[in-house]
């Protein structure tokens, strides 16, 4: 069942067959700002085994527990450092996850064994009434086969899914487009565990401390390196024309180039399919994951993202889009 409800509430027959798959342990998709989650009881052990099984998810990778309302972190979290209290205060609900010790009876499952607990408060006001309805925590990471990009449409889901996932509540398109922001909180300092559009910057000045960004690169630590199945490599400005022209001659096989600059200019031809993305940040984010995966169904050879600007602002989908698409320099 895809219901193309609106995009702010639930019908009541939808909401009730959704909180009714979810106390049989079935699983849920819902909006979130950011990305589409895939919801289950968060206190059912066999709901989450389920979770794990139809993402083909790690079993060493943890769920974040996802609440409608700040009274209830308390559920699940040990203790609320004065910093951690700090951003709740300041971004939730929002676009943030944070990681922080677990109360006892918070199941195995949910955490892959670590005395952490990953929360978060989405501010989708679907996701909102679905957890308020539910009464209860869901676990939800994105609603995307393991490894593969996050979803930002109910129509990704149901393509990825099928009938895996029975009941998928359509919001319409995410607003964000880019997963959340994780602090984790277990450690001192606090360390950024994943980049998100809350920025470290922004993190910093309202927790009022330093919070590290690990030597690793977060992609390691979180796990969010999700990618196409076509090749896909990012391309400065400057060398984009000579890249796909270069790529052209060498394979004659379809290619896809995905540019934000209005300078950009190409080679034309019937191998070469163009696809622009809008030259400011939070709306090229909104459309990223989108557009790499309709390009993902086009049969190419390669797809070649054009790098986005060195500045803060885009600093987050260079690090999303690095994570993707190694950057591919002038050869020789
Ligand atoms: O924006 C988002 O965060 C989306 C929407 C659906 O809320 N969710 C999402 O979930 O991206 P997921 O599972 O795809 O990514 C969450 C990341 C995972 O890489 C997981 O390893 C990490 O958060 N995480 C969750 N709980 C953790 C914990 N206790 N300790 C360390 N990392 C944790
Ligand atoms: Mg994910």
């Amino acid at each position: 069942m895809t219901d193309n409800s609106s995009n702010s509430s639930i019908p009541a027959s939808l909401l009730s067959a959704a909180v009714a798959a979810l106390q049989r342990g079935s699983l849920v998709a819902f909006p979130t700002e950011t990305v589409y989650g895939l919801g289950a009881d968060a206190s059912n052990a066999q709901a989450l085994t389920a979770l794990y099984r139809v993402k083909g998810r790690p079993a060493a990778r943890p769920l974040t527990v996802h609440l409608a309302d700040v009274e209830d972190i308390a559920q699940w979290a040990a203790y609320i450092p004065p910093a951690a209290q700090k951003l709740i205060d300041s971004y939730c609900p929002g676009p943030l996850t944070l990681i922080l010790p677990r109360r006892p009876e918070v199941l195995d499952i949910v955490t892959a064994g670590s005395e952490n607990v990953g929360i978060r408060l989405p501010s989708h006001p679907i996701a909102r009434q679905l957890i308020r309805a539910f009464g209860k925590g869901l676990a939800a990471p994105s609603a995307n086969r393991s490894g593969y990009l996050s979803p930002t449409t109910a129509e990704h889901v149901r393509q990825e899914f099928g009938t895996d996932v029975p009941i998928i509540i359509d919001g319409g398109p995410c607003q964000l487009g880019l997963e959340s922001t994780i602090v984790d909180f277990s450690t001192t300092p606090p360390r950024l565990l994943r980049s998100g559009l809350l920025t470290l910057d922004m993190l910093q000045e309202t927790a009022g401390l330093e919070i590290q960004t690990p030597a690793l690169a977060p992609a390691a630590t979180s796990g969010s390196h999700y990618k196409p199945h076509t090749a896909v490599q990012s391309c400065p400005t400057s060398d984009l024309q000579a890249c796909v022209e270069r790529e052209l001659a060498q394979h004659h096989q379809p290619l896809a180039v995905l540019y934000y600059s209005p300078r950009a200019v190409f080679s034309n031809g019937p191998d070469l399919r163009l696809l622009q993305l809008p030259n400011q940040p939070l709306e090229y984010a909104q459309r990223l994951y989108a557009s790499l995966r309709y390009l993902d169904g086009c049969s190419l050879r390669s797809i070649i993202i054009e790098d986005v600007p060195h500045t803060a602002e885009w600093s987050v989908l260079r690090q999303r889009i690095h994570q993707i698409a190694p950057v591919k320099h002038k050869l020789t």
